[in-house]
């Protein structure tokens, strides 16, 4: 840990006393200040901490950044001393003060993280090479995107400074976390003992600290960066050559146990001449895990480039930035893809891989979505084509359907159909006339073998292939959650 255990129980007095919380903070700072300080603008916030109480010393130095004197930073810490403080790494000296030498963020409604301060903040000051990475845009996605079941055992792979195994914590009885660094361990361990959680933490390379063992939840933001291979931020790079990383996660099923769910964030290239979505796919041939994988954005080498190494404070590299570009370009790499892998151990004997874009804006929760979508799987899984259409079904709730229609001689004439959901997954999915007319007639009262012999007649088409036809667009529309089925 970075605080002898004493020293963490003294912190978190100190952050309790003060109210050093999320909630505490808005309240103290009022929602104009709190605006300001998302956008990085402290001025509101400095303001209104002018008095340097513990609260307001506690904002300055680990929200605005600020060097702030001896005596105000020792009555904020107490009873956790400045040479403690100093001895952890939490302020360091500058100029003829302190400031923050950890990133100290009050997260959720009463838990801390702690991590390293980011590249933006300390400009010019080269990163660690074992730099423990804050809560950024990705930390998030994997947060939300994670299933949130009760469970036995969970997992964290490359835990950092802990935030997953935070989480992980709330739904499962026993958390493991991993990390390669010693560094990331320490901070973890006191991530944990300051939210009075309590969690087995092991070093090592991705799954060798949990060889032969098994879990019901298994997480992982690795560090999923593609490139040539080179480490030089172990928060960023694997050390694996291209997207190997994604790769190497998909091929251990065997962490899983019966029923078990494994998620990643993952990136992976995009090859002149390859389908990005097959090559993908090929991550989990002869695991025998059930798959679901969405591809979020797609970066062109150039953007990518420029933002990992902004990430580490390296922007003005050159370099270093033409031989990552030059690598892409060997390998034909026109751009890369970033998003979620789930994964679930079913036991069935053919399990369903499924590799899409899903760019669109998701209604929170991802990880309620990501259940419910293997939920779904289950049930047409045990459904043939009979039993599918001996279902009835309903339109998914506020369906709506946009038009695109030309004019001519005869009125108008409809080019294109898309039926959209406003609500969960927000599919758009363009769609034929009697697809449209099976969506606008589930209304969950008539099986839909019934519903397609009445369409069949209107539409003068055999009622048999009609029925025939129906099977896969049925089970992709249920898939999709564009219709569901009604029971009972
Ligand atoms: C992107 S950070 C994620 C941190 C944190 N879990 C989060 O979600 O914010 C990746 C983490 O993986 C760790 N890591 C890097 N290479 C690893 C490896 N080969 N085996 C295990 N952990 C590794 C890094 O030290 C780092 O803490």
């Amino acid at each position: 840990m970075l605080l002898s255990p004493a020293g963490v129980e003294a912190l978190r007095t100190a952050l309790t006393r003060a109210g050093f919380t999320s909630n505490g903070i808005a309240g103290r700072l009022g929602s104009q200040a709190t605006g300001g300080v998302a956008r990085n603008d402290f001025r509101a916030a400095l303001r209104a901490t002018e008095d340097r109480d513990p609260l307001a010393t506690l904002i300055r130095v680990f929200i605005c950044d600020q060097t702030e004197p001896d005596a105000a930073v020792a009555a904020a810490l107490a009873p956790l001393t400045v040479e403690e403080a100093l001895a952890g790494g939490l302020v360091e000296r500058h100029g003829d003060g302190l400031r923050a030498g950890v990133d100290l963020e009050p997260y959720g409604d009463d838990w801390w993280v702690l991590a390293d301060v980011p590249a933006s903040a300390r400009p010019g000051r080269p990163l660690h090479a074992e730099h423990v990475l804050g809560i950024g845009g990705a930390t998030q996605t994997l947060i939300g995107a994670t299933v949130r079941r009760p469970v036995e055992t969970a997992l964290d792979l490359g835990t950092g400074s802990g935030v997953q195994a935070l989480h992980l914590d709330t739904h499962a009885r026993r958390v493991t976390a991993t990390d390669v660094s010693e560094r990331a361990l320490r901070f973890a361990a006191t991530t944990a003992a300051l939210n009075g959680q309590d969690w087995e933490l092991l070093r090592g390379d991705m799954v060798a600290p949990v060889a032969g063992r098994r879990f019901d939840l298994v997480v992982s933001n690795p560090p999923f960066v593609v490139g040539p291979g080179t480490t030089t931020h172990v928060y960023r790079d694997s050390g694996r050559v291209g997207d190997a990383i994604g790769a190497e996660l998909a091929a251990a099923p065997s962490l899983l146990t019966e029923g078990g769910t494994m998620q990643y964030l993952a990136n992976w290239v995009h090859v002149t001449g390859e389908e990005w979505d097959e090559r993908v796919a090929g991550w989990f041939a002869g695991t025998g895990l059930d798959a679901w994988v969405i591809q979020r954005e797609v970066a062109d080498p150039m953007a990518y480039v420029n933002l990992w190494l902004t990430d580490v404070g390296e922007a003005a590299d050159p370099q270093r930035m033409a031989a990552w570009l030059d690598w892409f370009d060997a390998h034909k790499v026109e751009a890369i893809g970033f998003g979620i892998v789930s994964l679930r151990r079913s036991g069935h004997d053919e399990p369903i891989v499924r590799v899409e874009d899903l760019r669109q804006r998701v209604e929170p929760p991802m990880g309620e979505r990501i259940a419910a979508w293997f939920d779904r799987q289950d049930w047409l899984r045990v459904r043939d084509t009979d039993a599918l259409l001996a279902e009835r079904y309903r339109a998914a709730e506020g369906l709506q359907l946009r038009q695109e229609a030309t004019m001519g001689d005869e009125g108008w004439a409809v080019d294109r159909q898309v039926l959209g959901m406003p609500r969960g997954l927000r599919w758009q999915e363009e769609i034929d006339p009697l697809v449209l007319a099976l969506v606008g007639g589930a209304d969950g009262r008539l099986p839909l073998r019934d519903q397609l012999a009445l369409l069949a007649s209107a539409h003068d088409v055999a009622p048999e292939e009609l029925a025939e036809a129906a099977g896969p667009i049925v089970a992709h529309l249920v898939e999709r959650g564009i219709i569901e089925p009604v029971e009972g």
